[in-house]
């Protein structure tokens, strides 16, 4: 009697047509050029219109084929997004992931798929994907200490103003919990100072604005607006001239990003402080994903270096702003 054949996974796999999930990260060729998805989450803010065309622009200047696109500020569409990118077969995606959890499954069918993922900008929640293993790496600014270096500067500087309204990101976005945090966890050092309200504004101008407006009605004793973003920002500074009162002066205003708009702002006093998050990835982005091909080894995290725009410093900056 004949004794029945052994077969290996893959052999069995290949017979039954089953897809065997690779749990290590593909590899890349290294080509003359390359056809790059790049999975954007929206495009309602100068932030997100720069950081696309920079990847545009070193796209075009390296003669590689991008596949753009926009989610509109919908997570859902952002899976499904990345899902027809996978369906296409393009070499390699990048993604901004717009939550830190519901990205995570596309992330490892990419993998599955054979196609490299890098991270940019936005992190995917570290217990859910691992760089190295998931994803190849993620480049992007540290957000944690972006928020530190905002409450490090409202410390020195708050001469007296401690009743403080802080204006939320996108709920789930990596960004807004590591800038809460790096904020939060300073305040908390010093007793002087207290967080009277922390609520979401989306990232979005007219939500801060309107959520500024609100809060500013529930605690006259406001006197500092912390937002995530140069966007709520600016809302907040319209909110705050609604209510009679002088921003940068009667309330202080601390952000994050350093764009043009929000920086002539503290050139006028406006707003008093901004920590820059560089959205130009683009150079470093590409310079990556070459590197991978010809198997450089990356750490989990390539971490941008970010500016500040103090009422010193920003006249000075403001040319280069983007
Ligand atoms: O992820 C970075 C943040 O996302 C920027 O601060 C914000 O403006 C953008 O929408």
């Amino acid at each position: 009697m004949k004794r029945p054949m052994k077969l290996g996974l893959s052999a069995l796999a290949l017979l039954t047509g089953t897809v065997l999930a690779q749990s290590v990260l593909p590899k890349l060729a290294v080509k003359p050029t390359y056809r790059v998805g790049f999975a954007q989450t929206e495009s309602n803010n100068p932030w997100r219109l720069a950081q696309t065309k920079s990847m545009q622009d070193e796209a075009k200047k390296l003669g590689y084929t991008l596949v753009y696109t926009d989610a509109g500020g919908s997570t859902a569409k952002q899976v499904t997004d990345v899902r027809s990118m996978i369906a296409q077969k393009v070499d390699v995606i990048f993604l901004s992931p717009r939550e830190d959890k519901p990205l995570a499954p596309v992330v490892k069918e990419a993998r599955n798929a054979g196609i490299p993922v890098i991270l940019l900008d936005r992190n995917i929640d570290p217990t859910l994907s691992k760089a190295g293993t998931d994803y190849v790496t993620f480049i992007g600014s540290d957000f944690i200490k972006e928020g530190q270096r905002v409450a490090d500067w409202l410390v020195k500087n708050a001469n007296g103003k401690t009743n403080i309204i802080e204006l939320e990101g996108t709920t789930g976005a990596s960004p807004a919990n590591d800038r809460k945090k790096g904020f939060d966890d300073v305040i908390a050092k010093n007793s002087q100072f207290k967080i009277l309200a922390s609520q979401t504004g989306n990232f979005a101008r007219d939500t801060g604005r309107q959520v500024a407006e609100t809060l500013l009605q529930a605690h006259p004793e406001a006197n500092v607006i912390y937002a995530h973003n140069d966007e709520m920002a600016i809302g907040a500074v319209s909110a705050i001239e609604a209510a009679g009162k002088v921003p940068g002066k009667d309330i202080l205003v601390l952000s994050i990003d350093g764009g043009k708009e929000a920086v002539k702002m503290v050139v006028d006093g406006k707003i008093n402080y901004v920590v820059e998050c560089n959205p130009r990835f683009g150079p470093e982005a590409f310079k990556t994903l070459q590197g991978y091909a010809k198997g450089t080894k990356y750490p989990a995290k390539i971490i941008n270096a970010d500016r500040d725009y103090t009422p010193e410093s920003a006249k000075a900056g403001l040319a280069s702003a983007y």
